[in-house]
């Protein structure tokens, strides 16, 4: 994947000179970009198919090389061009990135029988990569095959008792390879032998923050949009947030968003949403009260996926009148829409060119209209999740909207199992407001992927008082978690649980029975819907 080249670079101070991690295929590379970026050095991922124009074009400060599954000498096996190593360009090889360097440059990469894997002791000796840090060190290994030789003239300067090249360096050609992964955790200096190549090395500044991230973005928002209008919905979730008031930092009262109310938020979202963005940002905002509208098309449906669809499909209506009256009230079209796309979505559709681009007919956004001929706004295109938090942060969003759990689209719709009517979502909002409060009050907010209540509309019986009462069951649901693609249960504390459990039947007098999810995903899903 590669910038298109005719896709203008705005270049600005921490952009300008990224450093490129060539995905070599390793499950690592985001993780490795991320790294690069926590050192506060601008980085972004490329292909190994990347030519040498392409990668000159991005006139990267350094190139690291992921690691990747294959073995060098398997059939098909991630190759570069070899031309890329020969341009100057400070490159650190990584595992397979590693064995790439050794195996283009001069050196020998054999198979070690078993392969080294796990935590591994590792002597140092000397070593650009590994200035100020220890000579006995831990490094967390994963390799079948091991560099025996490095490139012609490189020096080895680390060895464990399996891997007689831990880690080389050329300095004159600026070659520069680890066989242990430096971006994992389990490699306790891992960060700092990063930070010596990308500083010491590369010559790379640590000026990628928040703050310049928003300069830079002001200034990309302002010479793409111009004097136009702006259209943003907004879903109360942290992107949509976050993308809306980098806009309106860039553009001011240009900029008009929609909040669509949907009436399946969770207790005190819907205004914290008007409060913040009306109320303290002064965001020109309008504040759609579509619940009755949205219940209405729920009525009796209690297919999930039916109700996802209806739910897409209103929102979309709703959307559509909004922005048509918007359009026809000032006699100018709107010509612009933000869209919260993250740096993960860019990478995992594949593609990374353009800031612009008109809506096609396929998109993963919360429902947005397919034939509304508007071009986008991506602010958080470059960005990751947890970057996209800090740069909330920064913009002084309120800490509850920028800490906020992922939640899905769909809303409570999909936690009531059953037809969702009025007052089951006011009961399923009542427990909700229960737990989050007492998972806040343990302090376990943040490590929680996400927690909350699903209410299953079945009655049992319980006893309260001297009479039978038939309530609705009410399940928690807290999920410990990297990505949703798996998730464990999370073992929420005995006293924890029973406070909520007490509070919910003493406090809803529609519930007589609260039950603990114990399952993880898989097999089980995250939502019960
Ligand atoms: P599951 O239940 O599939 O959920 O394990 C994985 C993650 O996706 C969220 N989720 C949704 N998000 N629209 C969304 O925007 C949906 O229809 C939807 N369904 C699930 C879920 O909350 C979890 O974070």
């Amino acid at each position: 994947m590669s910038r298109s080249p005719r896709t203008p670079r705005i270049t600005d101070a921490a952009e300008e000179r990224p450093v490129l991690v060539v995905d070599l295929g390793g499950q690592y590379s985001q993780l490795i970009a991320r790294r690069v970026r926590e050192a506060r050095v601008y980085s972004e991922l490329v292909s190994y198919r990347a030519s040498v124009d392409e990668i000159r074009r991005h006139n990267p400060s350094a190139l690291i090389l992921s690691g990747g599954p294959a073995s060098v000498y398997s059939d098909g096996a991630p190759r570069m061009d070899p031309a890329v190593f020969e341009q100057g360009i400070p490159t650190l090889g990584i595992c397979y990135g590693a064995q790439l360097l050794a195996l283009e440059l001069g050196g020998r990469v054999e198979p070690t029988g078993a392969g080294e894997y796990g935590k591994v002791d590792m002597r140092v000796d000397g070593g650009r990569l590994f200035t100020a840090l220890p000579a006995e060190q831990t490094a967390w290994m994963s390799h079948r095959d091991t560099v025996v030789a490095p490139p012609e003239g490189a020096a080895v300067v680390a060895t464990s008792e399996h891997t007689p090249v831990a880690a080389f360096e050329h300095h004159d050609k600026r070659w520069y390879g680890v066989q242990f992964h430096p971006e994992v955790v389990h490699t306790p200096h891992g960060q700092d032998v990063l930070k010596n190549f990308l500083y010491e090395i590369a010559g790379a500044e640590p000026d990628w923050t928040p703050a310049t991230v928003i300069e830079e973005q002001v200034a990309r928002i302002r010479a793409q949009v111009g004097s136009e209008r702006v259209l943003c919905a907004l879903s109360g979730g942290v992107d949509s947030a976050v993308a809306a008031l980098l806009v309106h930092k860039a553009i001011g009262s240009q900029l008009t968003c929609v909040f669509v109310d949907h009436g399946l938020l969770r207790k005190g979202e819907a205004e914290q949403v008007v409060e913040t963005f009306g109320g303290h940002f002064h965001v020109p905002l309008v504040h759609v009260q579509a619940q009755q509208r949205f219940l209405g098309r729920l009525a009796g449906v209690t297919e999930p996926e039916q109700k996802r669809k209806l739910i897409g499909e209103e929102f979309i209506r709703v959307f559509e009148e909004e922005a048509r009256k918007l359009g026809t009230d000032s006699q100018e079209p709107i010509r612009w829409l933000v869209q919260g796309t993250l740096y993960s979505d860019v990478i995992e559709s594949g593609g990374t060119d353009g800031v612009a681009e008109t809506i096609k007919s396929h998109h993963n956004v919360g429902g947005l209209p397919d034939d509304m001929e508007m071009k986008l706004v991506e602010p958080l295109r470059l960005l990751f999740k947890d970057e996209v938090r800090r740069v909330g942060e920064e913009l002084g969003m309120p800490e509850r909207m920028v800490w906020r759990q992922p939640f899905p689209g769909p809303g409570l719709a999909i936690r009531i199992i059953g037809d969702v009517t009025e007052e089951r979502l006011e009961t399923l909002r009542e427990a909700d407001a229960i737990l989050q409060e007492e998972v806040r009050k343990a302090g376990l907010y943040r490590s929680l992927w996400q927690s909350f209540c699903v209410l299953p509309a079945i009655r049992s019986v319980g006893v309260q008082g001297d009479s039978r009462t038939y309530g609705y069951p009410i399940a928690i649901r807290a999920v410990t978690s990297e990505d949703a693609m798996t998730a464990d249960w999370a073992r929420l504390p005995y006293d924890l649980v029973e406070t909520v459990s007490s509070r919910i039947i003493n406090e809803i007098p529609a519930v007589n029975r609260v039950v603990l999810d114990v399952t993880s995903k898989p097999p089980a899903t995250i939502e019960w819907e």
